[in-house]
């Protein structure tokens, strides 16, 4: 076989979005993050471990018609810090984000401490961490010093 043969391409997309650069094995969890299930009938294209020069292996996902709100973006930093968000019109790349995750993370994510004030019933204060380590991520509560470490982000933006 030539080499030209042995190369399968996932396809351009024609608008929409491609997120790009994704940590390797990380693909699934970033279409349960933006809640894609696939039921929602839309092209949704999906590579897993291809090599990459910037990271060895990476995961890239592609969604035809998806334009990510702040929101969403804000929260794939927190699992894909590595992503480029490639905004695509008419086959084009109109926009290319790279994505980072800020010094303080407020109102994403939820302490693991019951008694934080950040949990309490009645009028709560918003959730605040700081990033005490980038790799593998590690956040510390602003209010009562309590540690997320990067799987508890994984799972609480992810279900899991
Ligand atoms: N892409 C796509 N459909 C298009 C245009 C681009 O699916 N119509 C995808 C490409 O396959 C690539 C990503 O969007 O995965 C970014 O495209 P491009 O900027 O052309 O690629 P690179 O220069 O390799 O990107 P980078 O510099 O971010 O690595
Ligand atoms: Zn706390």
């Amino acid at each position: 076989m030539s080499s030209e043969e042995k190369v399968l391409k996932v396809s351009k997309i024609e608008h929409g979005t491609v997120i790009d650069h994704i940590p390797a094995g990380r693909a699934l969890y970033v279409l349960r993050l933006l809640g894609l299930t696939g039921k929602e009938g839309v092209i949704i294209s999906l590579a897993m471990n291809i090599p990459s020069r910037k990271l060895g292996k990476k995961d890239v996902v592609k969604v035809e018609g998806l334009e990510l709100s702040e929101d969403q973006v804000n929260k794939l930093a927190l699992i894909a810090p590595s992503a480029t968000i490639n905004i695509i019109k008419d086959y084009e790349v109109s926009t290319k984000m790279k994505i980072s995750i800020p010094e303080v993370i407020s109102g994403i994510l939820k302490c693991k401490n019951p008694n934080c004030i950040t949990r309490k019933e009645r009028e709560p204060v918003i959730s605040s961490f700081r990033v005490v380590k980038r790799k593998p991520l590690l956040l510390r509560c602003e209010y009562c010093g309590r540690f997320l470490t990067e799987e508890d982000v994984v799972e609480q933006l992810t279900g899991g």
